[in-house]
Order: structure tokens, then sequence, then C-alpha cells
């Protein structure tokens, strides 16, 4: 397992980062067990979570894959000074006014129930999931570098930012003296590119912030198992797959990653990872998984040796400019 600095930061983290969004939601707690041990001893060293997961299931009030992360660091599974754990803030977590957004308010509370969910004393790096138009970026920032002086954070980081805002927040910091937004994680892999490499790329490399891309896999669309003229598979993420990513474009990208994958005897899956951590920009590629079978297959296209005339003709296929 290869390890990237976070950005800028002296922070090393694998370049296969498990997501753990499906925990509580399409993965059971046995499951997550599993998978999580299967990463660790593979060499991953970087899990994200969020306070949201899985709220969306019905009956469940949100925060199970922090809970199931917590139990599963409880009972020794692995050092905690050995993982690194991202999560983050922003989705309602009640139905109160102030049980979601970026506030100091909100985001003193989270916080303190994230930390309490995941069993721990520090989060290793705090993300704020989208942007809150009605809390003042500095609010955001100074309440971070509070809860970084007090320990409770080491790093911040910020997803689902457009350029122009994350710009404004780095300057914010620098004026101010504050903490600044170390990480990006956006979305972005081979059939969604404009939106991460318009102007966000340039950005994340001029200033040195990490970039840890979610859904590097495209939900599930780029491991080949969703084609043309085929029934749909068995998947909880199956319809946002097909309003999403089931285009003409998209069905081209899986016929190209299947050429590639061919020459390097490897799956589509795994070269849809290479391609991604091609990227001088990119520290980690967040993936999701609901089995063991599927984690180890995905984390081993960070071993795929792709050349750089195949990531560009790989280019070619999505080419947006
Ligand atoms: N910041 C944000 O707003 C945001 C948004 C989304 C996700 N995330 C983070 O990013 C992580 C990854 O996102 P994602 O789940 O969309 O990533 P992804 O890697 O693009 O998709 C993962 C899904 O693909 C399928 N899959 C994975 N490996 C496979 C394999 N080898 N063969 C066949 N199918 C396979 C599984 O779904 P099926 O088995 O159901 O097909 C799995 O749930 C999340 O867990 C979360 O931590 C963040």
């Amino acid at each position: 397992m290869e390890y990237r600095r976070l950005g800028r930061t002296g922070l090393k983290v694998s370049t296969i980062c498990l997501g753990t969004m499906q925990f509580g939601w399409t993965a059971d707690k046995d499951a997550s067990f599993a998978v999580m041990d299967t990463a660790v001893a593979l060499g991953c060293n970087f899990f994200d979570t969020a306070d949201v997961y899985s709220r969306w299931v019905e009956g469940n009030p949100g925060g199970v894959s922090e809970q199931i992360i917590g139990e599963w660091l409880a009972q020794g599974h692995v050092r905690r000074d050995q993982i690194i754990i991202a999560t983050k803030a922003r989705g309602p977590m009640g139905d109160g006014p102030n049980d979601q957004g970026l506030s100091r308010h909100h985001l003193i509370n989270a916080v303190e129930a994230s930390l309490r969910r995941l069993q721990t004393d520090v989060i290793d790096l705090y993300q704020m999931h989208s942007f809150d138009e009605e809390a003042p970026l500095d609010e955001t920032l100074r309440a971070l570098d509070d809860l970084v002086r007090a320990g409770k954070v080491r790093y911040v980081g910020c997803s689902n930012y457009p350029a122009w805002l994350l710009t404004k927040a780095l300057w914010i910091s620098d004026v101010q003296r504050l903490v600044r937004f170390d990480s990006l994680q956006p979305h972005y892999n081979l059939v969604h590119r404009a939106e991460f490499e318009r102007e966000l790329l340039p950005l994340c490399l001029d200033q040195g912030v990490g970039v840890i891309p979610y859904s590097p896999l495209a939900g599930g669309f780029l491991t080949g198992k969703y084609r043309r003229d085929t029934p749909l598979p068995d998947s909880a993420r199956a319809s946002g797959v097909r309003s999403r990513y089931m285009h003409k474009q998209g069905f081209a990208a899986v016929d190209a990653l299947e050429t590639a994958a061919q020459a390097h005897e490897a799956t589509i899956a795994q070269v849809a990872i290479a391609w991604l951590l091609a990227n001088p920009a990119v520290s980690s590629a967040i993936i999701g998984a609901n089995t063991v079978a599927q984690l180890t297959e995905t984390m081993k296209g960070a071993d795929v040796p792709l050349t750089a005339a195949e990531k560009t003709q790989l280019d070619a296929v999505t080419e947006w400019k």
C-alpha cells in the first residue's frame, strides 16, 4: 500500500480510504467489521464517515456508521493511533433549527456527538460536508480553530465546496490566522470530471489542499455490472446510478476501462481506481464496499501500473473541455 501526504500536511494516508456510508445501510455490523478488518490487513489506514450516515434509512436517526466504527475501535481491532478517522458535519441530525449547519453552535455539539459515537477522544480529520449559506465562513473557521486548539480535532477539510468558496475560506484562514481546510472531498470519477477539474483541481494543486475523491466507482457503475440494454443489478444504488451515469459517454468510459483492464489482467473497477490515483492532486480515493470480496477487488486498483499513455486514452473518452 502506498501512503501519500494529505495535501501539504505531514499526515500520511493510504491511497485507498475506506468509505463507510454503507455501514448501517446495506452492510450490517458484522459485514462492516469484516470490511474494516480486511481494509486494515491490506494496509488501509484511512476511514471516512459522517454523522448523517445512514439517516436516510427508515427509522434510523443517523450516526450508525460512526457507532459501528466506534464499537469496532473499542473492541481493539486496531490501535487507535494507527487509523486516521475522518468524519463530517452539516446534515440534519434532528428536527430543531440548530440540529444542522455549520454554525459554531451546531459544530461544537456535532463534534461532541461524533466523539461519543466513535468512542474516541479525537477526530483526525473533521470535514464540512457541504456549504452552509446561512453560517458565515469566519464563524465556521473560528469554531474549527477552537476545536483544534481544544484537541478535539487535528485537521479540518471540506466537501462539495465550489472553487470560489474554498478560495475564500483559505483567504479568511490566512488573514485571520485560523486553521485552514487542508483537504477537499469532491465527487470525482472518470464519468464525473468537469465539476472538479475545471477550477478545483488547479486550486488544490496550487494551494496544497489534499484531494480525497468520493464515488470513484460511480457508485458501482465503473465496475462493469451496469451494461447497455441489460437489467439493472440488484443494488440499493441502482436508481441513483442509472440517473447519474447511464448515458452514452458513461458506457464509452466502461468500454475504455475494460480495454485497459485486459492489458493489465485487472478488472474494470481496478483501472477506474488506478485512473484516479494517476492524478498527482489526489491523495486517496474513498471507496465503498458492502462485502470483503468487493473491497479486496477494488483495493487492488491501487497497484495497477497505469501508464501515462493509457491515462491519456481514458481521459479522451470523457473529455469535457
Ligand atoms: N462527501 C460526500 O458528499 C459523499 C457522498 C458520497 C459518498 N461519500 C463517501 O465516499 C465513500 C464512497 O462512495 P461510494 O460508495 O459512492 O463509492 P464507490 O466506490 O463509487 O461505490 C461503491 C459501491 O459500488 C459497489 N461496489 C464496490 N466495489 C465493487 C466491486 N468490486 N464490484 C462490484 N460492485 C462494487 C457497491 O454497491 P452495490 O453492491 O450496491 O452495487 C458499493 O456500495 C462513501 O462510503 C462515503 O464515505 C461522500
